[in-house]
C-alpha cells in the first residue's frame, strides 16, 4: 500500500505556484488577487477560509477576506458579488460555501463572473469542462486528478466507482475521470444514495472515490484488492483530547481497508490540501487571462 500524501504533494506545488508569481513579479506583471467571502460564523467555513488565505500568503499572492454577517440578505450579497466582479484589482474570487438558509447558493453562484469562478463551480465553467474546452476546474476533482498525475497512477480503462452525486465533487469528477485525456479514460459509474447493492459496485472498482460525508462508511468488504482510493469526506466530530476540540474522519474506514488499497489518501493530509492548491492555480489562470486580453 502506498499512502498518498496530499499534504506533501500540496506543498510541493505550492513551491512552483510561488515560482510562477515571483516570476510575474519579476517581469512587472500584477500579484494575483484572490478574494473570499465568508458569510456567517461556520466554524468549517471559518477554517476553511483561514487556510485558503493562509496559502495564498505562502505563495506570495494578494489575498482578502470579505465578512459578512449572517443576518446578510440576498440582495446584499448579491451587490457585493457584483462589487467583486467588477473590481479590476480582483482577479478572482470564491463565496464560501455553506450560505445561510435564506439566501439561494445557485442565484450568489450564477452571479459569479465566470472569468472570476475559480472555485469552477458557475455553469457556464461546468459546461465548458464537460466539453472538454479550457476552463477552471471545480478544485477538489482539479486536486484529485493532480493526485493521480503525480503518483502515475494508471486510469486508462479502468473502472472508476464514484460515491456521491454533488455538484462539487462527486458529478464533476465522474465526468473529468471518463473525458478522453489523462487522466480520464475510465469507465465510470456515478452511485449515490438510492443506488442499488452498493457494496457489489464498489468491490468492482479499480478506482473508487467517496464523496459522500459519512464518516468510516467504505469498509474493507466493499473494496478488492489492489484499489486506488480518494477519500474526500471530512466529517468533524468532537474530541475533548485534541487541541482543537475535534477529530476529523474519512469517508473510508482507513485502518481495515488501506491494507486492501494499492493507494489511498489519508484524512487529513489527503484530497483537502489539494483542494486549497487548485484554487490558488485557477486564480493564477484568472490573472493570466486577464493580462492576456
Ligand atoms: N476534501 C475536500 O477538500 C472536500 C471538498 C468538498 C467536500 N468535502 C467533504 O466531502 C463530503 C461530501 O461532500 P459533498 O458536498 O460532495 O456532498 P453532499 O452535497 O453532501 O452530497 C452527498 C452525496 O452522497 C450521496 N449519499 C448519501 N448517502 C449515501 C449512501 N448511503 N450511499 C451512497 N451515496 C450516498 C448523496 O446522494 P443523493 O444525491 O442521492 O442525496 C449525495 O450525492 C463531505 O464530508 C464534505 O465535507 C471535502
Amino acid at each position: 500500500m502506498q499512502l498518498i500524501d496530499g499534504k506533501k504533494t500540496a506543498a510541493e506545488i505550492k513551491d512552483e505556484v510561488a515560482a510562477e508569481i515571483a516570476l510575474l513579479k519579476d517581469k512587472g506583471g500584477k500579484v494575483p488577487h484572490l478574494v473570499a467571502v465568508l458569510v456567517g460564523s461556520n466554524g468549517a467555513s471559518i477554517t476553511y477560509v483561514n487556510a485558503k488565505i493562509e496559502a495564498c500568503k505562502k505563495v506570495g499572492m494578494h489575498s482578502s477576506i470579505v465578512r459578512l454577517n449572517d443576518t446578510v440578505s440576498e440582495k446584499e450579497l448579491l451587490e457585493e458579488v457584483a462589487k467583486l466582479n467588477n473590481d479590476k484589482d480582483v482577479d478572482g474570487f470564491i463565496v464560501q460555501l455553506p450560505l445561510p438558509k435564506h439566501i439561494s447558493e445557485k442565484k450568489v453562484t450564477e452571479a459569479i463572473s465566470p472569468q472570476k469562478d475559480v472555485d469552477g463551480f458557475h455553469p457556464s465553467n461546468i459546461g465548458k469542462m464537460m466539453l472538454n474546452l479550457p476552463t477552471f476546474l471545480p478544485a477538489t476533482p482539479y486536486g484529485i486528478l493532480q493526485l493521480i498525475e503525480r503518483y502515475n497512477i494508471e486510469t486508462n480503462g479502468k473502472h472508476c466507482v464514484v460515491v456521491g452525486r454533488s455538484a462539487i465533487v462527486g458529478s464533476p469528477v465522474a465526468n473529468l475521470m471518463s473525458r478522453n485525456s489523462y487522466p480520464g479514460n475510465c469507465t465510470v459509474t456515478l452511485t449515490h444514495s438510492r443506488t442499488v447493492n452498493l457494496p457489489e459496485i464498489t468491490r468492482t472498482a479499480d478506482i473508487l472515490i467517496v464523496a459522500l460525508g459519512k464518516p468510516e462508511f467504505i469498509t474493507a468488504d466493499m473494496v478488492k484488492e489492489g484499489v486506488v482510493i480518494f477519500d474526500v469526506g471530512i466529517t468533524r466530530k468532537a474530541d475533548s483530547t485534541k487541541k482543537s476540540g475535534y477529530k476529523l474522519f474519512g469517508d473510508v474506514k482507513f485502518d481495515e481497508v488501506a491494507p486492501k488499497a494499492s493507494f489511498i489518501t489519508p484524512v487529513p493530509g489527503g484530497v483537502g490540501p489539494m483542494t486549497i492548491v487548485s484554487l490558488l492555480k485557477n486564480t493564477i489562470l484568472a490573472a493570466k487571462g486577464k493580462m492576456e486580453s
